[in-house]
């Protein structure tokens, strides 16, 4: 098939979140399969073009941008890496000439409306730019979610996709890209689109309500979330919508990428280690126990995140635990950056606690290696996490994972099931302080009391996989119903 993928980021060029581990990586697993895979995202100014020996293509995209008018850009392509998968990218210094890649001082860019609708609609323009007739475009969270609006109006007739299916893949629900009413008109599919059975939503252009209408087919990143996403408390909103489109919904269980994750050669460690010989893993906790200023102590349960410091990981439950929880004889490390008020709590917490807690504000791919590696357990007490890819790398690092039970948490980790003497890691239901500290209770005392116990778990995750090789068949599946789907209806 050939297949058009279109984001707002993608490793190892621009990342915020596990949506460019997904957008950096699946294309080349389709690409083994036989697809022809192409990716298109904006050329933000940290892309270093001579770095990623970015080629400008001849000419200039023209890109209709509504009531704006015409705009233009140039278009450079690239690998990406340790592949033949080509990446295009956008190339607009008015809009992706900034630093970060979405806002500033944490608010959105005020034109942040714009600058998405214009990767949408400039990754079809490119269909003609690069001659490319592709079968299926796919698009990803609010940025893109205009890609399917676009291919179900605009573009129905259009040489390149007349016969295409759309693909919509929601990463979180919470962000939904939604804007002032004005955006209809630089959208520029009429304004009898701006009504609740289409981008209309709160009397707003919500672009994500848009895309889950007119997309062929949606999914999300597990099966969970699937659910999840259908009611109140995990649909912001738009789970009517969501239900409304269950027959095309599915879930997707992202995998990992097991040539960057995997302690048993992992560069940025200070020691390798297997599931066979776990001495390494030894010496990765003493040395991040320097690193971080924590006294070196091997018995002492040492327990890690590494997270977007927001609402969404479920941080204010943890302050809320943590005077409780650091009255236990534990340790903990905490790699972060988001929301103020968590800076200067943690911070504060690090700096009265300086012998259990530890915190860098931040962010640092290689503390981050260092802390799955080191740390015994990993936790992530998400309010929702459609799939997490945290507690998957803490598995293959033999980091035993204490989730809340929801998405993809809930997916890919099993309770510890003490009569059965079963399980991957330890889990809870209630998004509360009081769950949490119980399970982190249940954790350091089966750590001090259990011994065999936290070895049978450690092995138990260090052999689960989560591969990509299996997820793009899924997502050919879903492709190819897609293209199904298509040929019967309208979207
Ligand atoms: P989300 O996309 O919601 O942030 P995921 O678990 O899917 O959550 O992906 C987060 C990704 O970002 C992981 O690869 C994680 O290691 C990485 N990450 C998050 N915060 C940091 C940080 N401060 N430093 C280094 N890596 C981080
Ligand atoms: C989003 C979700 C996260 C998921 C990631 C990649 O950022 O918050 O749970 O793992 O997308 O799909």
């Amino acid at each position: 098939l050939n297949l058009l993928i279109t984001a707002s980021e993608a490793v190892p060029f621009a990342k915020e979140g596990g949506l460019a581990d997904v957008v950096g990586i699946l294309p080349k697993f389709l690409k083994t399969q036989g697809h022809d895979v192409r990716v298109v995202m904006p050329r933000y100014y940290k892309v270093d073009r001579d770095r990623y020996r970015l080629r400008l293509l001849p000419g200039t995209l023209v890109v209709p941008m509504g009531i704006i008018g015409e705009m233009y850009c140039g278009v450079y392509e690239g690998r990406l890496p340790g592949s033949e998968v080509p990446i295009y990218f956008l190339e607009h210094e008015r809009f992706y000439g900034r630093d970060s890649l979405y806002e500033v001082d944490n608010k959105g860019y005020i034109d942040n409306d714009n600058r998405f609708i214009f990767l949408s609609r400039a990754s079809l323009e490119l269909c003609r730019m690069i001659d490319f007739a592709p079968d299926i475009v796919h698009a990803h969270d609010w940025h893109t979610a205009a890609v399917p609006v676009f291919m179900n109006t605009l573009y129905r007739s259009d040489h390149y996709l007349k016969e295409a299916a759309s693909v919509l893949t929601i990463h979180n629900m919470q962000h939904q890209g939604s804007f002032y009413e004005g955006a209809m008109d630089v959208l520029g599919i009429g304004w009898q689109h701006f009504t609740h059975l289409g981008l209309e939503m709160d009397n707003q252009v919500n672009l994500l309500k848009g895309g889950i209408y007119h997309s062929t087919v949606i999914n999300t990143v597990s099966e969970g979330y699937a659910r999840e996403m259908q009611t109140p408390e995990y649909g912001w909103g738009l789970e009517g919508v969501v239900r409304e489109r269950s027959g095309e919904l599915c879930g997707i269980l992202n995998g990992v990428d097991y040539e960057e994750w995997n302690p048993e050669t992992d560069p940025l460690i200070p020691a390798t280690y297997s599931a066979r010989d776990l001495s390494g893993k030894a010496v990765c906790k003493q040395e991040l126990q320097r690193a971080m200023g924590l006294p070196e102590r091997a018995d002492v349960p040492l327990i890690g995140l590494v997270s977007r410091l927001v609402k969404q990981k479920g941080i204010d439950v943890l302050a809320e635990a943590l005077p409780r929880l650091l009255a236990m004889d534990v340790q903990f490390v905490l790699l972060g950056a988001g929301e103020p008020w968590a800076h200067f709590y943690f911070g504060g917490m690090a700096g009265s606690h300086p012998d259990r807690f530890a915190c860098r504000i931040g962010y640092d791919n290689k503390l981050a290696h260092q802390i799955e590696a080191g740390c015994d357990f990993f936790l992530m007490p998400s309010a929702f996490e459609p799939c997490g890819l945290n507690q998957m790398f803490s598995l293959r690092y033999g980091t035993i994972p204490i989730v809340r039970a929801t998405g993809g948490l809930d997916d890919s980790v099993h309770n510890l099931d003490s009569g059965n003497r079963t399980g991957t890691g330890f889990k809870f239901w209630t998004l509360s302080a009081g769950a949490l500290f119980d399970t982190v209770g249940w954790a350091v005392h089966t750590w001090y009391h259990d011994k065999e116990m936290i070895e049978i778990l450690r092995q138990n995750g260090m052999a689960e996989r989560f591969t990509w090789d299996e997820a793009a068949k899924k997502y050919d599946r879903l492709y190819r119903h897609a293209l199904q789907a298509r040929l019967g209806a309208a979207r």
